[in-house]
């Protein structure tokens, strides 16, 4: 049987070790993000506090990687685009968000070197879509 491709089903959130490596994921982003000189601005835009921040990454992410759809559950339905919308973000911010993405993919030891390129790849899209998100309504306001 051929390995399915890492859309189909839950085959990401599986090639992403599921919840723990999910986990493991959005700490090291995370601890990326409160430490990389080059996410300063957008570290200030979220509180002081990250732990809510992390808890809703880990929820969203295992959701739309194809495993447990828990997010709307638990905080409400969510459109990434719509949520970042109030946010000053344009490509730096976009660039200094992905910056944290790929060094957190980069330590994540567990994970195949396919799948990082996937998941990188997957993840620069809602990534523009924010931005774009932002980037129109500062065109409105
Ligand atoms: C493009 C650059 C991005 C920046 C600068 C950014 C920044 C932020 C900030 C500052 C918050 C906290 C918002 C607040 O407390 O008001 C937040 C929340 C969140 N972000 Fe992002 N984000 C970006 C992209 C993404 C992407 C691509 C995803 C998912 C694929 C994502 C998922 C989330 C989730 C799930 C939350 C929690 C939403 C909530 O509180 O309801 N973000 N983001």
């Amino acid at each position: 049987m051929p390995k399915p491709a890492f859309g189909d089903g839950d085959a990401s959130f599986q090639a992403a070790g599921g919840h723990e490596g999910i986990s493991s994921l959005v700490d090291a982003f995370y601890r990326y993000m409160d430490t990389l000189p080059e996410a300063v601005t957008i570290r200030n835009m979220h509180s002081h506090d990250l732990d809510e921040s992390i808890e809703k990454l880990k929820v969203f992410l295992a959701g739309w990687l194809g495993g447990p759809k828990e997010y709307a559950n638990r905080f409400g339905q969510i459109r990434i685009p719509k949520v970042h919308a109030h946010l000053d973000i344009d490509e730096p911010e976009r660039d200094a968000w992905m910056l944290c993405m790929e060094r957190a993919v980069a330590e994540q030891e567990a994970w195949a070197d396919d799948f990082k390129t996937y998941f990188l790849g997957a993840i620069a899209r809602p990534a523009e879509k924010v931005r774009k998100a932002s980037v129109a309504r500062r065109k409105e306001d």
